[in-house]
């Protein structure tokens, strides 16, 4: 039987009607047959401090490490703010690197944006991948997906209702589950 890929989807929003959650959960919703996401929680971690580290590293920010340690992949949803990354997403990328076996070594990873520019966080994405990549990362090239004016793709319920980015999105998951079949046999042995 063919393997069930998991995948952990983080959020780089709290808010209750973001449209980056919204476009999240309807990627889990959309998943294609192999691959199965949840959606961690990330509001909870507080600010890096390494006081706090030092005396002992928080629940939130454990239960997040053993998330990514335990899943095949990790798909990143984020809308752009000033250019760049939320704090919260920062941040809790920030603690789990600073633990030993840091979790995002080797570990495919995805990224979307969404924002409601035109744009739809262009910007953002490039610094999710830097930070990520330095974190020997493997972020999926291609596709780019970029959800711009998002207000205009959801209805009030948060329900993904434009076509073209439903499209985008599973070319995605689709791009995003051969590269993680295509990463781990590329992976030393
Ligand atoms: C602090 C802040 C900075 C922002 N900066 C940008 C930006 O640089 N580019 C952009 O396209 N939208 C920017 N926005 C607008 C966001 O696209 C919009 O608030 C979006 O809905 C946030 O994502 P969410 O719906 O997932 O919460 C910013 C919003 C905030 C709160």
């Amino acid at each position: 039987m063919a393997e069930e890929f998991k995948v952990l989807g983080v959020c780089g929003s709290l808010r209750k009607a973001s449209f980056s959650m919204a476009a999240l959960r309807a990627c889990k919703d959309m998943a294609p047959a192999g691959m199965t996401i949840s959606i961690a929680t990330i509001g909870d971690i507080p600010m890096y401090n390494q006081d706090v580290f030092d005396a002992g590293v928080p629940e939130s920010a454990k239960r997040f490490y053993a998330e990514i340690a335990a899943a095949d992949g990790v798909l990143i949803a984020t809308p752009e703010y000033n250019f760049s990354m939320p704090p919260v997403l920062k941040n809790a990328i920030d603690w789990v690197s600073k633990m030993p076996k840091q979790p995002f070594d080797n570990k495919p990873i995805a990224v979307f944006s969404a924002s409601q520019g035109p744009l739809g966080g262009a910007r953002v994405q490039y610094d999710v991948r830097k930070v990520l990549v330095q974190l020997w990362g493997l972020v999926l090239p291609r596709p780019e997906v970029f959800i711009g004016t998002a207000q205009t793709k959801f209805d009030a319920q948060g329900k993904l209702t434009d076509e073209t980015t439903r499209k985008f999105l599973n070319e995605l998951l689709a791009g995003f589950k051969t590269w993680i079949e295509r990463m781990r046999a590329a992976k030393p042995k």
